[in-house]
């Protein structure tokens, strides 16, 4: 399993999805950069999750909120208190660790309120058996410095999570959208951690994306929305093309549960270096909002316009990383097809998600009329989608080429096409050709984006 990772890794670097970050200068620790097929990739999950989430529904608004906050949200949010990691050292070999990585897997959980589970009797070393270190609190928080003076009255935090912006914002936004309860905020973008121990390529790393929903309802709701969420984050992994089987849905105990939460269940995914968190359901009961009242002295309190009841709403709060969705959709998506010499890598993504929606082939490069007639397909179709063009080597290695970046559909356009306007399609999946009029193309593959 090890090798996978190895595989879609270098494939990763290979092809252009994602490679170390300034690599020429020696890169830096666990930074990555996405590549023209990266970006696409990654865009793709985005936009695919706020469509579904946002635009298809009438319940949930968006928001884009600064990266750097006034450092009063982290004071109330806890996170400068209490978003520690447990860190040890080993005293012989100098490695550092996650003393919660040490316990057994179900007991790490990497979020505020890290440092419940204490670490075992007397750890050693995983690495080299040696003594380790008493446990010392790193807090987890980015600081840097607004404007040209760096003192203390300067320091401002990287946000660790997108969800505060919304519970800040939550009296803005109710106000301005009409929106009554139950109703959400979304958001997508960048968090930061100064994570101890990063690694397993983009699974973690301390500058990374998240796309998140604070869903805020009645108290007495919280369990129905809960399973809401729930379903609809498995309809998610569905659309993604994860497997069920390798989901474990991982309920978190309540000694293993951040403060402020009433239920917690991490969706977990089998990683090839492992069960890991992929995703987080957290009820988030009404801890946020009621600590950002008082600490900013503003009525954060909701009115209800039928009964006039005025209460803090409760959240249900489904998260999602985008750069474990990338990994989780490259591991599910990574085949190998074929018998020794003949092997080669499909990527079976699904559509919505492929980098390429098709691609296209003039069958001989030197060939002014193909190349020609090759030309106006490719121009048309990327009218409506991303499309890519190869007019190098053999068909049949241009075709691998395109199974292992995604691309579902293959249009070759050769001597016949001058006469017949049709062109040859070849699909990812089933490697069936087809001949397809070069007029119905756009509705044979389907616009989905
Ligand atoms: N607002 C709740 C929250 O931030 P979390 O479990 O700490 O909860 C949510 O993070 C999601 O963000 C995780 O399920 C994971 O997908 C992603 N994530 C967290 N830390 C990460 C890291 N260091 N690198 C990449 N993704 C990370």
């Amino acid at each position: 399993m090890a090798d996978k990772m190895e595989t879609i890794v270098s494939l990763c670097k290979r092809r252009g999805f994602v490679f170390p970050s300034s690599e020429i200068y020696g890169g830096l620790a666990n930074a990555w950069d996405y590549g023209p097929l990266g970006v696409e990739l990654k865009n793709n999950i985005k936009q695919a999750w706020w469509q579904r989430f946002v635009h298809q529904r009438d319940d949930v608004v968006g928001l884009d909120a600064a990266l750097l906050m006034n450092p009063k949200v982290w004071e109330a949010s806890g996170h400068l208190a209490n978003f520690t990691d447990p860190l040890v050292d080993c005293k012989k070999c100098k490695q550092r660790f996650r003393a919660d990585h040490l316990c057994p897997p179900t007991q790490a959980k990497p979020e505020l309120g890290r440092m419940k589970t204490p670490p075992p009797e007397k750890p050693v070393c995983p690495n080299c058996g040696g003594e380790l270190t008493e446990v010392r609190k790193f807090n987890l928080m980015l600081k840097t410095f607004l404007g040209p003076v760096e003192d203390a009255t300067a320091v401002v935090y990287f946000r660790p999570e997108t969800a505060q912006a919304m519970f800040v914002d939550f009296k803005q936004i109710q106000g301005s959208t009409r929106k009554r309860i139950p109703f959400g905020i979304a958001q997508v973008g960048k968090a930061f951690r100064n994570e101890v121990t990063p690694g397993n390529f983009i699974f973690r790393t301390r500058e990374f994306e998240q796309m998140e929903i604070e869903y805020f309802i009645k108290e007495g709701e919280w369990e129905k929305w809960f399973e809401h969420w729930l379903g609809e984050m498995k309809g998610w992994l569905k659309f993604l093309g994860i497997p069920e089987k390798d989901i474990v849905y991982r309920e978190i105990s309540a000694e293993e549960r951040a403060h402020y939460s009433k239920r917690t269940i991490d969706i977990d995914y089998q990683f090839p270096f492992g069960q890991m968190e992929l995703y987080g359901l957290a009820y988030r009961t009404n801890y946020d909002l009621t600590r950002h009242a008082e600490v900013s002295g503003h009525d954060l309190r909701y009115m209800d316009p039928e009964t006039n009841e005025k209460y803090i709403p409760h959240v249900i709060e489904p998260t999602w990383g985008v750069d474990r969705s990338v990994l989780a959709v490259l591991c599910a998506a990574y085949t190998e097809v074929g018998e020794a010499k003949q092997k080669h890598v499909v990527l079976k993504l699904p559509r919505q998600l492929a980098p390429f929606k098709a691609a296209v082939f003039p069958l001989l490069a030197n060939k002014p009329d193909l190349v020609k007639l090759a030309r106006s397909v490719y121009d048309d179709l990327r009218k409506h989608f991303p499309v890519a063009w190869d007019d190098r080597g053999n068909i049949g290695k241009r075709y691998f080429s395109q199974d292992e970046i995604g691309t579902p559909a293959c249009i070759t356009v050769d001597f016949d096409s001058l006469n017949d306007n049709a062109v040859t399609v070849r699909d990812r999946d089933t490697m069936k050709q087809e001949r397809v009029k070069i007029g119905e193309l756009m509705q044979y593959l389907g616009n989905d984006k």
